[in-house]
């Protein structure tokens, strides 16, 4: 198969297609079993730009810790204020100004549409690392690769995805990932965080049911992807005052699952997971990050080079 990621803008899940997200997952794996010295080849003298606009610990350190991995450097900025749009830069402008000190673009904003301007902008390709409430399609990728990796495959599972629907953008990109598998979603959230389906765009393939509570679920669940409430993305505070504290995973919750579940997070975790689910054995909320530094690198190899490097 020939690389369909060189060059390419990665704005959002939908643009993406099953064969592709295979040949990730298998560089991802190519990669990790390459030696060091031959892995440092791979983007060596190449520069990755980050413009990160919204706060961020694992995203912006993961695609760091990745480039680096394969022989890149990152440069950039972890915030609005380090920036000059805090003198009235335009986003165009600074996406144009960096285009030209690098070989790549990851940018996270709090508006939606924002990554996919700035793809429009630059020369380079674009990573969307995060847009409003709109799309983070690194998460999803790194989501099923941790999914395939722990429970062997995914087509065939039932997976429960928890929390605030409405506005994590990590479960727009899951749901138009697991679109392209065979696999049953169950999405369970209060009425007030349900899914915002006037934003999802031909899933129809996929087969959905909605819940309000985890109860009715948890037992029958191979996977339980929860997510924090999203409280900077609130327009009113009030509302995420009725919110906050209404579903949370803990022990008892666990107790009913099945005992090969596996509860996944984007993270950061607040409160909806307790600290006591850490101990158990089906928490790989830890080991998605990890494998997330993985998958960025495979992504990266692959934008940046044209023949696979592996
Ligand atoms: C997520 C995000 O930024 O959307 N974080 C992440 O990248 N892992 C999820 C969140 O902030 O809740």
């Amino acid at each position: 198969m020939e690389n369909p990621f060189h060059n390419r803008d990665v704005i959002s899940m939908r643009d993406i297609a099953r064969d592709e997200l295979d040949m990730l997952f298998t560089t991802t794996d190519r990669i990790m079993k390459m030696s060091m010295q031959d892995r440092l080849d791979i983007c060596k003298g190449k520069v990755l730009c980050y413009l990160f606009f919204e706060p961020s610990t694992r995203t912006r350190l993961s695609f760091e810790a990745a480039m680096a991995s394969i022989g890149g450097i990152s440069i950039g900025i972890a915030s609005s204020k380090e920036s000059s749009m805090e003198k009235g830069e335009s986003l165009v402008d600074t996406v144009r100004a960096v285009d030209s000190y690098s070989d790549l673009i990851v940018i996270r904003h709090r508006l939606d549409g924002a990554a996919r301007l700035a793809a429009e902008v630059a020369e380079n390709p674009v990573i969307n690392a995060g847009s409003g409430a709109e799309e983070h399609p690194t998460q999803a990728m790194l989501d099923l690769y941790t999914i395939l990796k722990e429970k062997g495959s995914i087509d065939g599972l039932r997976i429960g995805i928890v929390g605030d629907l409405k506005y994590s953008r990590t479960v727009y990109s899951l749901l138009y990932a697991l679109s392209k598998y065979s696999v049953d979603v169950h999405l369970i959230a209060p009425p007030l965080l349900r899914i915002r389906k006037e934003s999802l765009y031909a899933i129809d393939s996929l087969s959905i049911r909605e819940h309000d509570s985890i109860d009715e679920v948890i037992d029958m669940l191979d996977v339980i992807y929860v997510t924090r409430i999203q409280r900077e993305r609130f327009p009113d505070v009030q509302e995420y005052e009725k919110v906050r504290h209404s579903y949370i995973i803990d022990a008892r919750v666990l107790a009913r699952a099945k005992s090969d579940a596996i509860v996944l997070h984007p993270l950061p975790r607040v409160d909806e997971v307790t600290y006591d689910v850490d101990s158990d054995a089906r928490a790989r909320y830890f080991k998605q990050v990890s494998y997330g530094k993985d998958v960025r690198a495979a992504l990266l190899a692959l934008i940046i080079n044209a023949t696979p490097p592996v």
